[in-house]
């Protein structure tokens, strides 16, 4: 048995499995949440990365933040250095960007180029990832650009977010998602148009702890008394009948609030991590790159009306839109690293949860299901 970290580092890994089953297989009235050390254990994140993360659907962007011919954003999920390209026909790809001759990446950060070229001896690649140029390798037997291509990673896109599946043989995605199109054109999700990224770096808290979090509005009470309560009162909050592939979260907006009269704001949790907050006139997004138990890379999106983008009024708008997100973050990041901290221990008990919390009793069936 490899280390654990920290967190009652002698319970083996079935232990912690059979109590995943356990909260994922109770009764909504007796949810109760995962065994602390689900969130802390170096072997349940193994069984994540192969039952959860690998077979499924993990967003990594927005299509709309590679609009152009030649733009590319590289994108680093699960060990595999990836890059998403636009291509010169504007379609997009999302490939490896490990150079096939002795594997420097062709790229880094992101850019607007008119092919991605490897900075060590000089390879070149198309955006859509076949060898075009490869200096001074006439004089070598069999050497066949074709079988040099770099490697496509599946994906797919739904309502202008990148998805990828990195085994290659998930259920579409998009059909999975179709109950819940009524909810998301009602906020007019379709609208939506991604304006800035923010980059939190590596986070100390286990990519589960993030997603229950973000998908339950039960701590409106507390942490974001100041910043959500009033308009987004936590205990008006309700949650949808889904299928299997997601949870669905309605938030009322305060009939005396700044919102009164909007159509409910929404928490899409895409199982198993992808999260994405559409609201009238905008969506707030947090990407997770899940690192090891207890570390992620958060990025956070921010996404206005495309009307509102276009109107005069787009950089107050703007300005508007980030302070008010980034403040209600900070928040959940104080949250986020308290309750991880906690996880160490060995005194944090299984907790039980609210009938508001219903996403993470949805998400741990989710679990119990696929681990
Ligand atoms: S490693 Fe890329 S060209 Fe040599
Ligand atoms: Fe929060």
């Amino acid at each position: 048995m490899t280390a654990t970290m920290g967190h009652r580092g002698t319970e083996p890994v079935e232990t912690i499995i059979e109590g995943i089953r356990s909260a994922g297989t109770a009764p909504k009235s007796r949810a109760t949440t995962l065994p602390p050390a689900a969130y802390t254990s170096q072997e349940v994140y193994d069984l994540e990365v192969d039952r959860l993360f690998r077979p499924g659907w993990m967003m990594v962007g927005r299509a709309d933040r590679i609009p152009n011919p030649g733009d590319y954003q590289c994108v680093d999920l699960l060990g595999e250095s990836l890059v998403m390209t636009r291509d010169r026909d504007g379609e997009l790809h999302v490939i490896s960007r490990v150079c096939a001759h002795r594997w420097m990446p062709v790229a880094e950060g992101s850019g607007n180029a008119k092919a991605l070229q490897c900075p060590y001896h000089l390879w070149t690649y198309a955006l859509s990832g076949e060898l075009v140029g490869a200096p001074e390798m006439q004089q070598i037997d069999d050497f066949d650009k074709a079988l040099c291509s770099l490697p496509t990673v599946r994906h797919e896109e739904w309502l202008g977010y990148v998805f990828v599946n990195l085994d290659g043989a998930a259920e579409p995605l998009a059909p999975q998602l179709e109950p819940a199109m009524p909810a998301l054109t009602h906020v007019g999700a379709q609208d939506h148009q991604w304006f800035e990224t923010v980059d939190w770096g590596e986070c100390p808290w286990d990519w589960k702890v993030m997603v229950e979090n973000y998908m339950e509005c039960y701590h409106h009470i507390g942490s974001h008394r100041k910043t959500l309560q009033a308009d987004f009162p936590g205990e008006a909050t309700w949650t949808a009948e889904t299928p299997d592939a997601y949870s669905l979260m309605h938030i009322p907006a305060a009939q005396d609030g700044a919102f009164a009269g909007t159509e409910d704001a929404l928490l899409l949790n895409i199982f198993p991590i992808s999260l994405i907050s559409p609201m009238v006139g905008g969506a707030f997004i947090v990407r997770i790159f899940p690192l090891g138990p207890g570390r992620v890379h958060i990025f956070t999106d921010h996404l206005l009306d495309r009307s509102a983008l276009a109107s005069p009024d787009a950089e107050a708008a703007k300005k508007e839109m980030l302070d008010w997100i980034t403040a209600v973050h900070i928040e959940d990041i104080e949250i986020c690293s308290g309750v991880q901290r906690s996880l160490a221990g060995r005194l944090a008990p299984i907790g039980r949860l609210s009938h508001l919390e219903e996403p993470l009793w949805r998400l741990y069936r989710f679990l119990a299901d696929r681990m």
